[in-house]
């Protein structure tokens, strides 16, 4: 027997920076500063990421390109790389990010390509808590509840035995 299946999911909509709370704000800030640090000389388009991890550290990435394009990152898992490595056992919370080129930061925010959201969608099923995830753009930002909104039927591990440790 055939069934339909449907899925949806809400996301909040800002116009303006100041309209987000106080650490939503501080972490869409420290993403937009940190794009200065992008290393992006092949596509020239500058991404900042930052996680805020349960003890409030906030941490930073940047996309990190390649003249083998393949070996370059995104910024969301530098962010999340470095957070890892430098702060085991202290679980993200929320990742922001915002992206800018020569004419400035995007109008629309910038959303994680499909190899980020499946990184982060492990962060959430190792640490079993939620990241919030803010898009930040000159025009709009947005804010997602969990990484799993963007990866619905996402591949997991659990999902065939496996148990996080
Ligand atoms: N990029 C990111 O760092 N994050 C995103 O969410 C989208 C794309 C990077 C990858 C590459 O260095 C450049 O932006 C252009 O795709």
């Amino acid at each position: 027997m055939i069934k339909t299946k449907n899925l949806s999911f809400s996301y909040l909509e800002y116009e303006e920076i100041e309209e987000l709370n106080d650490d939503d704000r501080e972490l869409l800030i420290s993403a937009m500063k940190s794009a200065a640090n992008a290393y992006a000389p092949y596509s020239e388009f500058m991404v900042g990421a930052a996680v805020r991890l349960e003890s409030g550290t906030i941490v930073n990435g940047t996309n990190i390109e390649n003249g083998a394009f393949p070996s370059g990152i995104c910024a969301e898992r530098s962010a999340l790389a470095g957070a890892a490595s430098n702060h085991p056992g202290d679980v993200p919370v929320a990742l922001a990010v915002a992206a800018k080129n020569s004419n400035g930061f995007t109008g629309d925010p910038v959303s994680p390509c499909g190899n980020c959201r499946q990184v982060i969608s492990e962060e959430e099923n190792r640490n079993h808590k939620p990241v919030r995830i803010i898009l930040g753009g000159k025009r709009n930002i947005r804010i997602i509840n969990t990484a799993s909104d963007l990866l619905p039927l996402c591949f997991k591990m659990e999902s065939h035995g496996f148990t996080h440790r």
